[in-house]
């Protein structure tokens, strides 16, 4: 009997040490939930994500980084901060690499809860299903966030970005929208002081 129980705790032992070890370890005040891989020898290499000076990042498909607002392991889902409008001018600082981009073959796309402002358009914006209306929410963010402010009468638009749009990217470009902004569950009512500014990404789960 003895040898049994020490024959079973000899094969599921290393099984358990697996499991456990296949988890990164915190990154600074940060954990790090399965299958988010900080570094080779944990989590899944398909979910890559960095530890920088104790901040988790996310690598968009252009080499830019964003940082790692929250994660929620259940939901698969984490949330980066949108690139920041450059101070005194309407440009977000991805747009020379063209806005927010996700590989198509990493287990990552834009979940379906995020809100997009697209700002300083050119008109052909406006034969889009944008709604670029004087009510969009995009000439509050101009006018009541400071980050906003170098956009101030130029043509703005929000959309939500839903599962008929591409989910791996937020495009902007000279000539078209020169920033963008987004909110993750915005809802109509809601003040702008509970604005959630972020990017919502969604990961395919592991098996
Ligand atoms: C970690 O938390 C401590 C205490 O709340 C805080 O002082 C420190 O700045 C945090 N470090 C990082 C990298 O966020
Ligand atoms: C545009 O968005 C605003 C704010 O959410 C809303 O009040 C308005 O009805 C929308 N307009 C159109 C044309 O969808
Ligand atoms: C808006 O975009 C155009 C190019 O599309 C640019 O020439 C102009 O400087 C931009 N405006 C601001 C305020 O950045
Ligand atoms: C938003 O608030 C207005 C006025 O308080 C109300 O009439 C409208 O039904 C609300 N809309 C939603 C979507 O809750
Ligand atoms: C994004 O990925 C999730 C998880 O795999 C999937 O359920 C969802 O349909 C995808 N969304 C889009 C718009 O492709």
């Amino acid at each position: 009997m003895i040898t049994l129980i020490l024959f079973l705790i000899s094969c599921l032992g290393p099984l358990i040490n697996i499991s456990a070890l296949n988890t990164c370890p915190d990154c600074g005040n940060s954990t790090v939930p399965f299958p988010l891989s900080t570094n080779q020898n944990c989590g899944d290499s398909r979910y890559k994500i960095y530890c920088n000076n104790g901040i988790l990042e996310f690598l968009s498909a252009t080499g830019t980084y964003y940082n790692i607002l929250s994660i929620d392991q259940n939901a698969n889902k984490l949330v980066i901060n949108p690139s920041l409008i450059m101070k005194d001018t309407c440009y977000s600082s991805d747009l020379q690499e063209g806005g927010f981009l996700l590989h198509e073959n990493l287990p990552f796309n834009i979940s379906t809860h995020n809100t997009v402002m697209l700002l300083n358009c050119s008109q052909s914006i406006l034969l889009s299903p944008l709604n670029c209306s004087s009510n969009s929410i995009c000439r509050k963010f101009e006018e009541k966030v400071d980050e906003g402010s170098g956009c101030v009468s130029t043509l703005c638009c929000h959309y939500l970005k839903d599962s008929a749009m591409s989910s791996h990217r937020i495009r902007i470009r000279v000539g078209g929208c020169t920033a963008y902004t987004s909110l993750v569950d915005f809802k109509v009512n809601e003040s702008i002081d509970s604005w959630n500014f972020g990017i919502e990404l969604q990961w395919v789960p592991t098996n």
